[in-house]
């Protein structure tokens, strides 16, 4: 089985090739991205989603905008507000700026020095994801007993949210070829679907069973005793051990802590932002009211009625039974460093200090 690509650099066109997650999974459609302004649209679209994906996106983004610069004749101030627009083009998920950032120091060298930079980036982060989701199932298989195991998940932390495997995805396929899993819940994820549009597709390709169901139904199937686990993906985790994700992620969480259940982050170390001290810095995206106010182009509520629509939203740490990224796995509620998340060589700090 070929592993999904959602985002890749065209080294033919010199353009960003995207698979549009709009689209999912009625068509299956490359968007092609040739220019700052495309790309930034598909981002604010959610074409390209999924923190890792973002990272990734960023950095390649970079390269675009220095060929579009070189063709248009920008100035240097010109080019920088360009890469400013497409690190900006969504708040929440760290990995969006990082990914710009670390590209950012390699342009003085020419967009081949970026393009290399970027895509050892690409290359690191799918060899996180895989080593994150060995280090993530360790850990479950020692928390729970039951066998096999049955896991929820909420939103998409896949392949198509990452450079490939995935994250909580990831997980869940790793336990998946251990043999130890018998069935995922997918929470639908509202208003946008990425549960039931995007991690369903991928789990049946992976032919992991899987039911998905209502946003609502979440604590009360942790209630009723029917999962083991939960597992979520992250899309900025605070230096406290505060958890950003996609919104409906803290229901989950209050579920698993009212049953008793464990519930477990997956993210590479790129999503660790040492410098928000807590979640309450994070910046939550708020998204257009329309995306509530409509359902597959349909209008669904009166006339004139308003909505709310945080993307995300922030499960304090004492929530998280543990943070696994391709380094370590830490619990958060105890003594342990959210530093030893983001590497070797940094001086350690307490999770308690910090809150
Ligand atoms: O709005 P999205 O679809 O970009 O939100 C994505 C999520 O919340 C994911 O769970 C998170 O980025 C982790 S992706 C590995």
């Amino acid at each position: 089985m070929t592993e999904i690509r959602a985002v890749q650099w065209n080294p033919v066109t010199m353009e960003i090739d995207l698979l549009d997650q709009t689209l999912l999974p009625g068509q299956n459609v490359t968007f092609i991205c040739g220019s700052v302004d495309r790309l930034v649209d598909a981002i604010a679209r959610l074409v390209v989603r999924g923190a890792p994906a973002l990272g990734a996106a960023g950095a390649l983004g970079v390269a675009l905008a220095m060929i579009e610069g070189e063709r248009k004749g920008w100035t240097d101030d010109t080019l920088a507000e360009h890469i400013d627009a497409i690190r900006d083009a969504r708040p929440t998920a760290v990995n969006l700026a990082w990914g710009v950032d670390r590209v950012r120091p390699f342009m003085a060298r020419g967009v081949s020095a970026v393009l290399d930079e970027a895509a050892a980036l690409i290359t690191e982060d799918e060899r996180a994801n895989h080593d994150l989701s060995s280090r993530g199932a360790d850990w479950i298989m020692a928390a729970v007993d039951r066998r096999p195991l049955r896991v929820m998940t909420h939103c998409n932390a896949g392949a198509l949210a990452t450079t490939g495997w995935g994250t909580s995805v990831g997980i869940i396929r790793e336990l998946h070829l251990r043999g130890v899993l018998e069935l995922v819940y997918a929470n639908e994820t509202r208003p946008l679907l990425q549960g039931s549009r995007l991690t369903a597709w991928e789990l049946q390709r992976y032919g992991i069973p899987c039911l998905i169901e209502t946003d609502g139904a979440a604590a009360s199937t942790a209630l009723r005793g029917l999962i083991d686990v939960a597992i979520i993906g992250a899309d900025r985790i605070a230096r406290n051990g505060d958890v950003a994700n996609k919104i409906g992620s803290l229901g989950v969480a209050l579920g698993c802590a009212a049953a008793g259940i464990p519930f477990v982050v997956a993210a590479p170390s790129s999503t660790i932002d040492l410098s928000t001290a807590t979640g309450d810095d994070i910046h939550i995206e708020l998204r257009p009211e329309h995306e509530l106010l409509n359902f597959a182009g349909v209008r669904v509520a009166p006339e004139d009625a308003r909505a709310f629509n945080p993307a995300f939203d922030v499960t304090p740490a004492r929530y998280v039974s543990a943070i696994a990224t391709e380094f370590a796995v830490v619990e958060p509620d105890g003594v342990t460093s959210v530093t030893a998340l983001v590497g070797p060589g940094i001086a350690p700090e307490s999770f308690a200090d910090l809150s």
